[in-house]
């Protein structure tokens, strides 16, 4: 009985160690990755896969919205499931890093990047990183246009025009960073006042408010809505893929993200997390955004851009203050007031 006990305690002992020997990163925790993903889910996928393959690192992915995503990493905090997030708009990470959310860190690959890519990284004390850059804009579908004998919209200011009603789509801000950004372009561009007279009256042209910033222009290129307000790469995908869809620099001109990257403070896996960070800065790692067709402006000079890509020296810019949009109190005072004086109203 005694000897068959102890023969049971060795086997039960040599499976152990023959699990632990098997994997060893993962006893030590550094094999592990967990991402938190905001831009397209092809992106984020075809990004965990090169990344594994690179590094043998397992990596486990959610894709979810920038502003939903800085919600959970906030809700997250005291027991923080997450390493690293990659992509979705810079004003939330921005948010995170004033927080306290998320971790300082100055990648070796930092000299290799664009201005506005370490500006982003100086602002937030190196508590995030720019990724990438891409133009807010608007896309609509042509056959329905042509088909609702509709003027083409070229401004913002058409989008309020009555004849527009039902049919314009947008994210809603608070889940969607590229929602935020029109918020806070509209704001810097025709002074709040005027932005927030802008909105009420575009809300009653808007058929549906999205979770994610993109669906909009998916949901056009189906013929669900004719026009979609998203980031101008967005709206590109679509074309690409064969929709006949038509991308716009409004007129007045536009504003513009730093799509960017944090590290979750508190994270479990930090040389995985640094590993990832460092590998998604350089430029073959950046080069897949177009394999994915994600058509932004890469952040690492030496990173091809995608000949897709819409031309930022070509687009009339805003000069988007990063730092006011980005700080914890004006993003919630101006989401706070446009749920209160916008999404409220009735159609
Ligand atoms: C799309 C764009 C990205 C952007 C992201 C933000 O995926 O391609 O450039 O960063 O939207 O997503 P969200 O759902 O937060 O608006």
């Amino acid at each position: 009985m005694r000897r068959t006990s102890r023969l049971l305690n060795v086997a039960l002992l040599t499976a152990c160690l023959a699990v632990l020997l098997a994997r060893p990163d993962d006893a030590r925790g550094q094999g592990h990755l967990t991402l938190y993903c905001s831009p397209q889910i092809e992106w984020c996928q075809l990004m965990i896969a090169e990344f594994a393959k690179a590094s043998g690192i397992k990596v486990a992915m959610t894709r979810k919205s920038s502003g939903e995503t800085f919600a959970q990493v906030k809700a997250e905090a005291s027991n923080p499931k997450g390493d690293v997030w990659w992509g979705g708009t810079g004003d939330p990470h921005l948010q995170a890093a004033e927080e306290g959310l998320t971790l300082e860190y100055r990648s070796p690959r930092l000299g290799e990047l664009q201005d506005w890519a370490t500006n982003q990284a100086r602002a937030a004390k190196y508590r995030t990183v720019g990724v990438y850059a891409g133009a807010l804009g608007f896309g609509y579908n042509t056959e329905l246009l042509a088909k609702k004998k509709l003027p083409e919209p070229k401004c913002w200011k058409d989008l309020v025009k009555p004849e527009y009603k039902g049919e314009v789509q947008v994210a809603d801000p608070n889940s969607s960073g590229t929602s935020y950004t029109m918020l806070a372009t509209l704001v810097q561009l025709f002074g709040e006042p005027e932005a927030f007279e802008y909105l009420k009256k575009l809300h009653r042209n808007i058929n549906q408010y999205t979770k994610s910033g993109s669906a909009p222009i998916k949901a056009a290129a189906q013929g669900e809505t004719t026009i979609g307000i998203v980031f101008m790469h967005d709206a590109v995908t679509m074309a690409v893929r064969g929709s006949p869809i038509k991308v716009v620099a409004p007129c007045e001109g536009t504003g513009y993200e730093i799509g960017s990257m944090s590290i979750i403070k508190g994270t479990r896996n930090l040389e995985s997390a640094k590993k990832f960070y460092d590998w998604a800065l350089g430029a073959p790692a950046q080069a897949l955004g177009a394999k994915a067709e994600s058509f932004q402006v890469p952040s690492n000079k030496t990173a091809p851009t995608p000949p897709q890509a819409p031309k930022l020296s070509e687009i009339k810019l805003i000069d988007y203050d990063f730092v006011k949009y980005g700080s914890s109190d004006e993003r919630k005072r101006l989401l706070e007031k446009w749920g209160k004086d916008v999404k409220s109203l009735p159609h």
